[in-house]
């Protein structure tokens, strides 16, 4: 297992369209264990394969978000498909390891119901609720390359992007005044 670097915005690759997983093979496994990896270390409840630079229809979400349980293993989600979503909805701030440091509050549906395979070739659906409902939706945006900051006006979405520019050259300085 190996932490991918994560894309983060404006990265261009994280607008692509995400496309089908075909193989399942260990090529995949290997993807799946990397991004469960990438995700523990920086502790999102998500991850979608695009955000590491996989453009496949895959993302995860963290153990005791889609589970409940503390020792539960990411849950997997490949070709992910919504098959409904409430009427019912609710706000709330939301982040993405692609924007980090940035909240935004997001309306979504309440619960959604999800068809998926799993990594052993298995068709299953899953209802989710709350925060396991928000992390659906959020991360099978990232399959159509719809992101955090599409969520906002164009002031805060201003605001984003200068903030974004800003701690980018802050870690350029940093890097330059400490040479490795
Ligand atoms: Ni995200």
């Amino acid at each position: 297992m190996a932490i991918r670097p994560i894309l983060r915005y404006p990265d261009s690759r994280l607008r692509e369209k995400s496309v089908d997983v075909v193989a399942f093979d260990d090529g995949l496994r290997q993807l799946i264990n990397d991004m469960s990896e990438t995700m523990f270390a920086s502790n999102g409840a998500g991850l979608a394969a695009i955000q590491v630079g996989a453009p496949l229809r895959v993302f995860i979400i963290d153990g005791p978000v889609a589970v409940g349980t503390d020792d539960a293993p990411p849950k997997v989600f490949i070709n992910p498909e919504i098959v409904s979503l409430s009427d019912e909805s609710q706000t709330g701030d939301e982040g993405c390891l692609s924007f980090p440091g940035i909240y935004v509050p997001v309306k979504r549906a309440l619960r959604a119901r999800v068809r998926a395979i799993d990594l052993d070739g298995n068709t299953f659906e899953i209802d989710g609720e709350a925060l396991f409902a928000r992390a659906m939706q959020h991360e099978n945006d990232h399959l159509i390359g719809r992101l955090l900051i599409d969520q906002c006006g164009p002031v805060k979405r201003e605001i984003i992007k200068r903030k974004l520019r800003k701690d980018k050259e802050a870690e350029a300085a940093e890097a330059e005044a400490t040479p490795s």
